[in-house]
């Protein structure tokens, strides 16, 4: 059967870092409330000239050098964001032409934090049914640009980042010991709108609109979520927490991945967490983490690693992947 192989992984960061003692300047904060609540010490902020579409395109030639490929090797890119450049015509046609790509197609996808898990899917979908041989999925944000700086509990949180990979398709036995993408959990449900929203938007302000978060909502549902969708990748695949090389999740905050972690027993040494210096940069912020660990040498060929997410919607979903 054809599995969707991870090829290459790539990632690029703002040039500006910006630390919760600048925070502490902005508005009503502490550095040692936000670690305390969050585990994030400090975030990256898109500077002028610095956007979505730029930071996707560096991720994705990162991601490119990497595989050793070029964009004539691609078929298909798919960008997870909820920070477009524009309304319309889509990032990821932006990104295509950026990289001097004329061929294929691309779209943008919005699961907001968890659109990089929707955007996995979506492309493995793409690579396993032969629409698509080699897949972009980019996950890059702008989330500095829809902050409220005035409102200190949401604007301490975020960050701007973008990461990519390239999955390909490749022969494989339709057994677990397969590289690629192994199993996908999606889930979505609408009643939580309101916990998690943009005030704002194309068709009823006709304004892009600021973040706007219940917290304390967000977190009671959040270890639930993420943990359902787990276990359900876990019972697709008849594997266990066990099997389990690295647990790389979307980072939002140390307390809701440590929470995810002990409920399912997966001890926090084979969890990536990236959230310290990188703040929530939702669909952005699984391959920013997973670039990082498999750059320094952590995530190797062969390791089983699961991904999940949860955010806005609410959204949330798994993908476990043999890397
Ligand atoms: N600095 C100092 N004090 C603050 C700050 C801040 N930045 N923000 C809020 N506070 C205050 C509140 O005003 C409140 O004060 P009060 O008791 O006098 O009213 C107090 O701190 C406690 O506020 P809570 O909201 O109860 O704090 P909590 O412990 O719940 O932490 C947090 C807030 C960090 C937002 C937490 O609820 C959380 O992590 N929620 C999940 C949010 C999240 O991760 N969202 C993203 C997931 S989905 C996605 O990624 C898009």
């Amino acid at each position: 059967m054809i599995r969707s192989v991870v090829r290459g992984f790539g990632a690029a960061l703002p040039k500006r870092v910006m630390t919760n003692k600048e925070m502490e300047s902005k508005v009503d904060t502490s550095d040692e409330w936000i670690v305390q609540r969050t585990g994030i010490r400090q975030r990256y902020i898109a500077g002028e000239g610095e956007t979505t579409a730029s930071l996707g395109e560096s991720a994705a030639r990162a991601a490119l050098a990497r595989a050793d490929l070029t964009a004539d090797d691609l078929d298909l890119i798919i960008v997870a964001t909820s920070t477009p450049d524009n309304t319309f015509p889509a990032t990821a046609v932006n990104i295509q032409n950026r990289l001097g790509m004329r061929h294929g197609a691309a779209f943008d996808l919005q699961a907001v934090c968890s659109g990089f898990v929707y955007a996995v899917t979506t492309a493995d979908a793409y690579i396993r049914c032969g629409l698509a041989r080699r897949a972009l999925v980019i996950g890059a944000e702008t989330f500095s640009r829809i902050l409220d700086w005035s409102d200190r509990t949401t604007c301490v949180l975020f960050g701007d980042g973008a990461g990519a990979i390239i999955l390909e398709a490749q022969e494989g036995a339709g057994t677990n010991a397969d590289r690629g993408v192994l199993t996908a959990q999606l889930r979505s449900d609408g009643i939580h709108g309101d916990k998690l929203y943009v005030d704002g938007g194309p068709s009823t302000t006709g304004t892009v609109g600021h973040l706007r978060m219940e917290g304390r909502e967000v977190f009671k549902h959040a270890v639930g979520m993420i943990t359902d969708v787990i276990e359900a990748a876990f019972e697709a695949t008849g594997t266990t927490a066990d099997d389990v090389d690295w647990l790389v999740p979307h980072q939002a905050n140390r307390r809701i991945i440590d929470g995810s972690a002990k409920k399912l027993g997966i001890p926090l040494d084979k969890v990536v967490v990236t959230v310290d210096v990188h703040g929530n940069t939702s669909a952005a912020s699984i391959p920013l983490a997973l670039d990082t660990a498999a750059a320094d040498g952590r995530i190797k060929k062969g390791d089983l690693v699961m991904l999940e997410a949860m955010g806005g919607g609410f959204t949330w979903g798994s993908v476990l992947i043999r890397w």
